[in-house]
């Protein structure tokens, strides 16, 4: 019998053993050139850390799609379906980079000034650094996937998903900012909002192989849903974190959606619980705001089930995103798929 802590130890160790194999790819895909302050900026959050889950999604997509033994395959000449060859490397940094271009801009845009416990980039850099560390990264991505290798049809089409999803990340981003200033925005609106601003970067790293690789379409569908349910299902769970885990352990800071405003599944129920959450905490500075403001307002959050619903939401889109794996063959590639998209809401951090 595998206890609960057995399984979060094994995933951890999968994800490990991908992130590794990604940071090393990443100074081969983005060397630091002229100018060197640009690039520098540029790497620079993607040097500090990172979870490296997007690309461990994709990279374990593709491994279950080929049935091959993970981590046994050089990523660098990844079989296809029909026997030529790819580098799916290539494709795991492109979406780990736009993963990075999207934090810088999202620290501008939220006031935060720590990110992967690091300070942020236009913290480090300056504003005008970090908004064209961001720009170069977004462009960068989409010449790091057309060196994959793939043939013409699957590249244009996997070049769509990547312009699409930057588009809906902009999208998503802009609804996030708007809503700082609305009231009574519902479930629904924050539903579809964190599909955009988040689950589609996953939806694009779970099909992008399958697209690489020369899958049929339901495959590619199924692997976009369940990126979007596991992605939504990952955001619920961020602004979990944001209210519950120290700055140093989380390395960004803690109590940051409650100061900017943000709403939340969690603080969209509370409000129809009767709650009055723009008093949550009175300080629009996130280095003013106290950790026992913090606590006092998840305590509030807590007595009116509103931590426990977002719980909930997230799991119930965990299920429904597990589910659509089906139409994989049947390896540890795809148990690593179920248990990496219930770590996406166990996680500590
Ligand atoms: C943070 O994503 C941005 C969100 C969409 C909430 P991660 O929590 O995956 O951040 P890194 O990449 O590990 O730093
Ligand atoms: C960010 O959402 C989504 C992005 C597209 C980057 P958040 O604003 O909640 O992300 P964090 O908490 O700053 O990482
Ligand atoms: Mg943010
Ligand atoms: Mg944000
Ligand atoms: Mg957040």
């Amino acid at each position: 019998m595998t206890t609960p802590e057995a399984r979060e130890e094994a995933v951890l160790e999968a994800v490990r053993e991908r992130r590794e194999r990604v940071n090393g790819a990443i100074p081969e895909e983005l060397p630091i050139k002229r100018p060197e302050r640009l690039y520098e900026a540029s790497r620079y959050l993607l040097d500090a850390g990172g979870k490296r889950l997007r690309p461990t999604v994709l990279l374990a997509t593709a491994e279950a799609l080929a049935d091959v033994d993970p981590l046994g395959t050089d990523y660098r000449q990844f079989p296809t379906l029909e026997g030529d060859e790819i580098d799916v490397m290539n494709a795991a940094i492109s979406v780990e980079v736009i993963q990075s271009f999207t934090l810088i801009h999202d620290d501008i845009m939220d006031d935060d000034d720590l990110r992967r416990g690091v300070p942020a980039v236009h913290k480090e850099y300056d504003l005008e650094t970090a908004i064209l560390a961001g720009d170069t990264l977004y462009s960068k991505a989409f010449e790091i996937m057309l060196e994959s290798g793939a043939d013409a049809d699957r590249m244009v089409d996997a070049l769509d998903v990547l312009a699409t999803t930057c588009t809906k990340i902009c999208e998503g981003q802009s609804l996030d900012v708007t809503f700082e200033e609305r009231d009574g925005v519902t479930p629904e609106e924050y539903l579809e909002m964190v599909e955009q601003k988040t689950a589609v970067l996953y939806a694009a790293s779970a099909c992008l192989p399958a697209i690489l690789m020369g899958a049929n379409d339901e495959t590619v569908e199924a692997l976009y849903g369940y990126g979007l349910d596991i992605g939504r299902a990952f955001q619920i769970q961020d602004d979990v974190l944001d209210l519950t885990v120290p700055s140093e352990k989380l390395g960004k800071q803690r109590g940051s959606d409650l100061v900017e405003n943000k709403q939340t599944l969690i603080t969209v129920h509370a409000r129809e619980q009767g709650l009055d959450i723009v008093d949550l905490v009175d300080t629009n500075d996130v280095d003013a705001v106290t950790e026992a403001e913090i606590d006092d307002a998840l305590a509030e959050l807590e007595a009116v089930g509103s931590i426990d619903y977002a719980n909930d939401k997230a799991r119930e889109l965990v299920e429904q995103g597990k589910d659509r794996l089906e139409v994989l063959p049947d390896n540890e590639a795809r148990e690593l798929l179920c248990q990496l998209a219930d770590y996406l809401i166990e996680r500590g951090y």
